[in-house]
């Protein structure tokens, strides 16, 4: 089996998705331990409540992104994960971080990339007209929400959808695609190679798997 450390930021309700997952056994793998950059974040007490060690690193503690990232791959080493998930972790990371993890990192992002890289995605494709947005699950690469995409999940924007409703109906497709993709990797059929995305031996194409 797998072992997995998921890192996040805040609610952590994908966290909690292959928390079920895992429970469920759909994922071959063990989540060895959730870490926060944040002391408060509400996805520290599903991993506690799931029985999952956690640990707190507080980047306020830290005077550079470098001194953060040499501490926070530190922390993720001691476990010897073969996955490390990104799953709502609000941090940029430094290109030694993503060189080290290359080809075992996966990030979960609130639109269709390409498309709108960086913050406030629903917002902004509202302020588009967008008819459609979504969510993408991808390998991280040295480029922010650049790397090669697994996996999409699209939802139809509504006449009368707000950021926080538009946000709503994304999170629910979050939490289907992310442990999906996540199983892939763990039964070994996903993998990255040559900055591609590679399931079950295919090469996947720019939006992912279809
Ligand atoms: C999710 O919507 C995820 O796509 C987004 O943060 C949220 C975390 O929710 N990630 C990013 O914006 C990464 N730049 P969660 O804590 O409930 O899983």
């Amino acid at each position: 089996t797998s072992k997995i450390v998921v890192l996040i930021s805040g609610s952590g309700s994908n966290l909690q998705a292959i928390i079920d997952a895992v429970k469920a056994g759909q994922i071959n793998g063990e989540i060895c331990a959730v870490i926060s950059n944040r002391p408060d974040a509400y996805g520290l007490t599903r991993a506690e409540n799931a029985g999952i060690d956690t640990l707190v690193l507080d980047h306020k503690a830290f005077d550079s992104r470098e001194d953060y990232d040499a501490a926070l791959m530190e922390k993720i080493d001691a476990f010897n994960p073969d996955l490390v998930v990104l799953a709502g972790f609000m941090r940029i990371l430094t290109p030694g971080l993503v060189q080290n993890y290359l080809g075992r990192m996966l990030n979960i992002h609130p639109s269709l990339l390409p498309k709108y890289q960086g913050l406030n995605t629903h917002q902004r494709a509202l302020d588009a007209k967008d008819k459609e947005h979504g969510v993408s699950v991808h390998f991280v690469t040295e480029e922010l929400d650049g790397g090669p995409v697994v996996l999409q999940a699209k939802v139809t924007i509504e006449s009368d959808d707000t950021a926080q409703t538009l946000a709503q109906r994304v999170h629910q497709q979050e939490h289907i695609i992310y442990p999906l993709v996540v199983q892939w990797f763990c039964e070994k059929r996903l993998t990255m190679e040559t900055d591609n995305a590679v399931l079950d031996g295919q090469v996947l194409p720019k939006q992912g798997a279809t």
